[in-house]
């Protein structure tokens, strides 16, 4: 972590469950930057999140009933509605006058679309001044506006986040990490030049033509393309296009707290079989991401020494980016000014 910027960077849009994990009437308690938060979904379909903190005497919120409009507290009934508002104090009698208004819930933007909930951490101190931050949009995978993912596989690393982020866009790794007959056997390493472009609070790879084909993607039909993109606060988007077909994979990572990190893998495609396909392919999905998460688990053992780690030219330029972009953010957030990109348009070499 950089002591430049802070633990989580905030008035930003972070991932945060996908929507059929949120079924109407239900509650769902999770912990994301270190605050406790509770999702529900109205009855009437909409979904919200509140801080999941009773601001009578603490008991979470999680702990009480939902019959779906609003949240009663287990320990003296309070009620709150889904924008946190309160609602009833059930102990005040007839002639007791209470504004109820003084007993607000905190209640955080969230945003559902393509079969995600995506929910506004805001800085407490900084608020940006349209809130939610309208110049920033959810992230959308594009070429599926209002359609839902096929496929998705979470898992929790137990690392701080940048170490999830920066896992996700190492090139270097791939031949060594994601040893498999399915995807790469052996480590031969072929030249790359890869074409780079800023784009909104991040940067792409541009699109270029898929060489090195797994198996995966010879199934998918012919002279496949790929264009990969990233953006704060950890979302890539990978967009492969054939002759025939489209498939996206949209990862999120959000941290949970400072020494755990989910990380959420979501398919999109026009391939009508890919649904079928997908319990097939889940368990190679599953054995990528816990390749990277072991991996993660060594590095721990290593940065319990604290020391200073290396980020070389062109295989790491694009986690320099990411520290950048971050520190550029953190900064534009505290000086309440726009965000500028860092990245300039560049051609990055390496070897994997
Ligand atoms: S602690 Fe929640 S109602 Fe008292
Ligand atoms: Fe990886």
């Amino acid at each position: 972590m950089e002591s430049s910027t802070p633990l989580f960077l905030r008035n930003l849009w972070y991932y945060a469950l996908p929507t059929q994990q949120l079924k109407p009437g239900r509650l769902v308690a999770k912990t994301l930057l270190n605050e406790p938060i509770l999702f529900g979904r109205q009855r009437t379909g909409e979904a919200f999140a509140l801080r999941d903190v009773c601001p009578h005497r603490a008991v979470p919120l999680s702990c009480g009933q939902f019959d779906g409009k609003a949240v009663e507290c287990c320990y003296h009934g309070w009620r709150f509605d889904p924008t946190g508002r309160c609602t009833a104090i059930p102990s005040l009698t007839d002639g007791q006058k209470v504004n109820l208004e003084r007993f607000q819930v905190e209640a955080y933007p969230v945003q559902e679309q393509q079969g995600n909930i995506w929910i506004y951490m805001r800085d407490r101190a900084r608020p940006p001044k349209a809130e939610p931050n309208i110049e920033m949009a959810v992230p959308t995978v594009p070429g599926f506006v209002g359609k839902s993912h096929q496929g998705m596989e979470a898992m929790s690393f137990p690392c701080y986040v940048d170490h999830a982020v920066v896992g996700l866009m190492d090139p270097a790794h791939v031949p060594f990490v994601h040893r498999s007959w399915w995807w790469r056997d052996a480590p031969e390493l072929s030249e790359e030049v890869k074409a780079f472009d800023p784009s909104p609070y991040g940067f792409t790879m541009r699109e270029h033509p898929l060489v090195n084909q797994t198996l995966f993607y010879r199934l998918v039909g012919k002279s496949p393309t790929v264009e990969i993109s990233f953006q704060l606060p950890g979302v890539r988007i990978e967009r492969v296009t054939t002759a025939q077909h489209q498939v996206c994979n949209l990862t999120a990572i959000t941290p949970i707290s400072e020494s755990e990190t989910e990380v959420t893998t979501l398919f999109y495609s026009t391939i009508p079989w890919f649904s079928a396909l997908m319990p097939l392919l889940k368990p190679f999905v599953r054995k990528f991401l816990n390749q990277d998460r072991d991996m993660v688990v060594k590095q721990q053992i290593g940065l319990r020494t604290q020391p200073k780690l290396l980020l070389i030219r062109d295989a790491d330029t694009q986690a320099r980016w990411y520290y950048r972009l971050k520190r550029e953010f953190a900064q534009s957030v505290a000086a309440s000014r726009p965000f500028v990109n860092p990245v300039s348009e560049q051609i990055l070499r390496w070897r994997s």
